[in-house]
């Protein structure tokens, strides 16, 4: 097993060796939790810190669920209930934290960089659970484990990831893991919401749905973030919906077994029409959610293995 690092900050960077054992791990993961079995000595002992600075319903209790069935104490952390309310700086946060040596620390924060700063300041290994608008790590994981299960491979694929690009740190992670492991991505949207480095990644970039559609094997629609807007960046959201909301005419374009994800939360109507969100077979929004639990494990477990070769 490779992995070459104390933390998962982010995806870019790794390499095709890394990112596969961190899949096969997390497949077999995946496996283990249909059968109902559970592998609870692995993390004992261990403790494991959600620090949510932003709020989170899939990735904060993937990464509790995940902890809890590798047998580490998981603790959630409320920001809006801690002495962060108070004025305690991040930092003073991180001393706080450290001084209760705690092994694995989950970080979710607006700023771009946080969970990076924190890992120089703790002991723990740190697991970026999204920055700002850098990176989403585990996102992308699963992401390329559900392609992968579906697909069998996620080389020569095609790839369109569709709508906020320019916001969205799970299209930045995304774009890295993909484009490291040979697929061929496209980014889909409006010019207001592509960011100026899509070039510089190596994605081939798209303004009109029904071209970025054609023929792709995947299809990733992402929630159009307006909470990190600074204003008229889109029409209304009836306007978007018509250019670049997802529904069966525009899909139509894909190829006839491509797959729509969505990382969640969706806005229904606005960037997918609940008839394909909810799709008995086009659909795989809700393995990802199941995918997500058996890649926080394989995280877990891979950062965990370098704790022990570090005592
Ligand atoms: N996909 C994702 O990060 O969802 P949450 O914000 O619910 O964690």
């Amino acid at each position: 097993m490779t992995y070459p690092r104390k933390h998962l900050l982010a995806i870019e960077g790794l390499e095709p060796p890394h990112i596969a054992d961190l899949l096969d791990l997390a497949e077999s993961y995946a496996l283990l939790n249909r059968s109902g079995k559970t592998q609870r000595d692995l993390l004992k002992g261990r403790t494991l810190i959600n620090l949510f600075f932003e709020d989170s319903t899939r990735t904060r209790t993937s990464f509790e669920l995940a902890g809890k069935r590798l047998g580490a104490d998981v603790i959630n952390m409320s920001v809006s209930t801690s002495s962060v309310n108070k004025g305690e700086t991040l930092l003073d946060t991180a001393s706080t934290l450290n001084a209760m040596h705690c092994d694995l620390l989950v970080v979710r924060h607006g700023q771009s960089g946080a969970p990076s700063l924190l890992s120089q300041k703790v002991d723990a290994a740190v697991i970026n659970a999204g920055d700002g608008t850098h990176e989403h790590p585990t996102q992308a994981l699963l992401d390329a484990l559900t392609i992968r299960r579906h697909k069998g491979r996620l080389e020569g694929l095609v790839v369109a990831i569709c709508g906020d690009i320019a916001h969205s740190r799970v299209a930045r992670s995304n774009m890295h893991l993909l484009t490291t492991m040979g697929s061929r991505v496209r980014v889909v949207g409006p010019p207001t919401l592509i960011p100026a480095e899509a070039a510089r990644l190596g994605v081939e970039v798209f303004h009109d749905m029904k071209a970025g559609l054609a023929g792709a094997d995947v299809v990733m629609m992402l929630r159009l973030q307006r909470e990190r807007m600074s204003g008229g960046m889109v029409p209304s959201a009836r306007e978007f919906f018509r250019f670049y909301g997802l529904d069966a005419e525009k899909l139509a374009h894909a190829k006839p077994d491509s797959i729509v994800m969505h990382p969640g939360p969706m806005n229904r109507g606005v960037e997918i029409d609940s008839a394909i969100a909810d799709h008995p077979t086009r659909s795989v929004i809700g393995e990802q959610v199941e995918m997500g639990v058996a890649c926080r494990m394989a995280v877990l477990d891979m950062l965990a293995r370098g704790l022990r070769r570090n005592v």
